[in-house]
């Protein structure tokens, strides 16, 4: 099996790309890579290897130098001959932003980069699985406080939170037009924070909302809401087992289900005493976070309902220099805290079915192990591309 992935160098590729290199079955694997020369994609590459000290096999792994807004992308896969004996291609090179200012190269890369890919996929004669990665939160918003079957979705009427989750609904249904359903492979994860071994994450993402949360302490939050996280490595080796298992679905949430899912109470109980010197978290209803926002800007009126939490307000006027910096982290909260109140929980009864991954650790367990690192994410610098 001869493997092309895109992506390699993020959160999810990444630990894909080193699981993959684990298995015999696998003869080569070329790796998309955003870079200026074959060092600078060496080093790329070395980097993910580098990253949890695994074994970079230089004649198992390389590069293949491209962007996905190259325009000659397509035509530069196409006429590349190492590229012909290319059995399965991973699409998981993604622009991941909930920022509105990204719109455009959400949809430039989620849409555009992959038709790219899909017009050489489509010509390619050794192809005989693409394995989509996509999200399950495609659902969209107007589902909410349920479990959520694959099959529901894409839906072209649902609405949308992000243009992220649009551009990847769009992206599923892309690859049904250029690609027969017998190659078609589509894993959907649900929300992917953190990493269950003690290892650093290869990424902050998620895990700065966390961060973010656990600073503030009063949390516009229903605290029962149900959240739907699985590690990166729980995602990566379930990926990984879906492309070996004998597939009785074409698409699969990579998701913690109803045995695995967590609440904002059950997380942050979690992590509360290990953070000293702040105050108990408090829950509060997501209406406030406008309250918070206007207090920020010190335009909140004197009657308001903020003003019954003077703990905190004082606790913020002494952990932020300028009180108005507290709109730059709210602001990129904005979409996390959307996205748990849904209280959406991601069926993944295919997934254990078919193949023998079992049920992920629920996030308020695992995340214990990430709490050196969740200390030092800074929540300012996250909070410009949530
Ligand atoms: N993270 C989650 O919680 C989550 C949940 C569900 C589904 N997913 C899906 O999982 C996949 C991976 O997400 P992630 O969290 O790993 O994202 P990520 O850490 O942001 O990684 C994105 C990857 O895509 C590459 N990429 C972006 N734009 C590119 C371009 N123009 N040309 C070539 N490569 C480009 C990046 O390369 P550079 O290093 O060069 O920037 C990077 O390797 C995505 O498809 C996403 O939709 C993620």
């Amino acid at each position: 099996m001869n493997i092309f992935i895109t992506g390699a160098t993020g959160f999810v590729g990444g630990e894909l790309l080193v699981n993959l290199t684990k298995h015999k079955e696998i003869n080569k694997i070329y790796c998309l890579i955003r870079a200026k020369n074959e060092a600078d994609a060496y080093q790329r590459l070395e980097h993910v290897f580098n990253f949890h000290n695994d074994y970079f096999d230089r004649n198992k792994v390389f590069p293949v130098i491209g962007n996905l807004f190259d325009d000659n992308l397509s035509s530069s896969l196409i006429n590349n001959p190492i590229l012909k004996d290319v059995s399965v291609i991973i699409h998981s090179a993604a622009n991941t932003s909930f920022s509105k200012i990204y719109d455009n190269m959400v949809e430039k890369t989620n849409i555009g980069g992959l038709i790219k890919i899909l017009i050489w996929a489509k010509q390619l004669a050794s192809l005989e699985t693409f394995l989509y990665i996509g999200t399950a939160t495609i659902c969209g918003k107007d589902i909410s406080n349920r479990t959520i079957l694959e099959q529901e979705s894409p839906n072209l009427a649902a609405n949308h939170l992000v243009k992220y989750t649009y551009t990847k609904m769009h992206g599923e249904l892309l690859l049904h037009q250029y690609l027969p359903e017998d190659k078609i492979l589509v894993a959907r994860p649900s929300i992917i924070m953190g990493d269950s071994k003690n290892k650093h994450p290869r990424s902050p993402v998620i895990l700065w909302a966390l961060a973010t949360i656990d600073l503030l302490r009063l949390v516009p939050i229903n605290p029962e809401s149900k959240i739907d996280i699985i590690s990166v490595d729980y995602c990566a080796e379930a990926i990984v087992k879906l492309l070996f298992a004998k597939r009785n679905h074409q698409v699969y949430h990579i998701s913690a289900g109803e045995n695995s899912c967590t609440t904002p109470f059950k997380v942050t109980k979690s992590i509360e005493k290990h953070f000293k010197n702040r105050p108990n978290y408090e829950f509060i209803d997501k209406q406030l976070l406008n309250q918070m926002k206007l207090w920020a800007k010190n335009n909140l009126k004197h009657d308001s309902e903020l003003y019954s939490y003077q703990k905190y307000l004082k606790y913020w006027e002494e952990i932020f220099v300028n009180v108005g910096n507290l709109r730059i982290i709210l602001a990129g909260l904005g979409p996390y805290i959307d996205f748990i109140e849904l209280s959406h929980v991601f069926d993944n009864t295919k997934l254990l079915e078919d193949t023998d991954i079992g049920k992920s650790i629920p996030a308020d367990k695992y995340i214990v192990n990430s709490i050196n690192y969740l200390e030092r994410i800074d929540v300012f610098e996250g909070a410009k591309d949530p």
